[in-house]
């Protein structure tokens, strides 16, 4: 049973998230493929898809979207895990929903099997300048707020969704 990780990151946090994922699931005795949208992977050449992307603007990255439209009919037709990775994800005010995610997942055919939005850093030496003025007006808290322990504990959750 082979599965790829797919991901968007932009300051490097969410190759971490997707980095626990596709270990996790190499130790559940998947064949895993981890690989950045960027490296251009070919869904069809596996059973199953997880795929991650990184928020900014309160959008999922441009990378992921253009991939997911590319390999849409592909990412249809096998199992699919969708996780974002953002800032906002840290308030527990947001219980845990996260709008970029769901405007994402609202123009796709396929249906995800599972979703779930994990917090990830806010690092200013990770960040270009000229988005640090930016990110400030986002008031976006400040920090490294990943849970890779919780990150691990999902994809043993998805795992036995992935083979259906
Ligand atoms: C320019 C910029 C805009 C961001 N916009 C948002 C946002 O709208 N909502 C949010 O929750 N987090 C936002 N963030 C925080 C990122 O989602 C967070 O840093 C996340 O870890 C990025 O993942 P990455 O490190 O894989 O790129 C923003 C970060 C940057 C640098």
């Amino acid at each position: 049973m082979s599965v790829l990780v797919a991901y968007a990151t932009h300051s490097g946090a969410t190759r971490t998230l997707a980095e626990t994922i596709a270990r996790t699931l190499g130790d559940e005795g998947f064949e895993v493929a981890l690989l950045d949208v960027e490296e251009a992977p070919d869904p069809s050449a596996h059973d199953a898809l997880v795929l991650g992307s990184a928020v900014r603007v309160e959008s999922i990255e441009k990378s992921a979207v253009a991939w997911m439209d590319r390999h849409a009919s592909a990412v249809a037709e096998r199992p699919f895990a969708f996780f974002s990775c953002s800032g906002s994800a840290s308030d527990p005010a947001k219980g845990g929903r996260q709008k970029a995610t769901d405007v994402f997942l609202d123009r796709l055919d396929a249906t995800p099997v599972a979703v779930k939005n994990f917090p990830g850093w806010v690092i200013m030496e990770k960040i270009p300048l000229h988005e640090r003025v930016l990110l400030r007006s986002l008031r976006t808290p400040i920090g490294d707020f990943r849970d890779l322990p919780a990150v691990a504990a999902w994809a043993r959750e998805i795992a036995p969704l992935l083979t259906a």
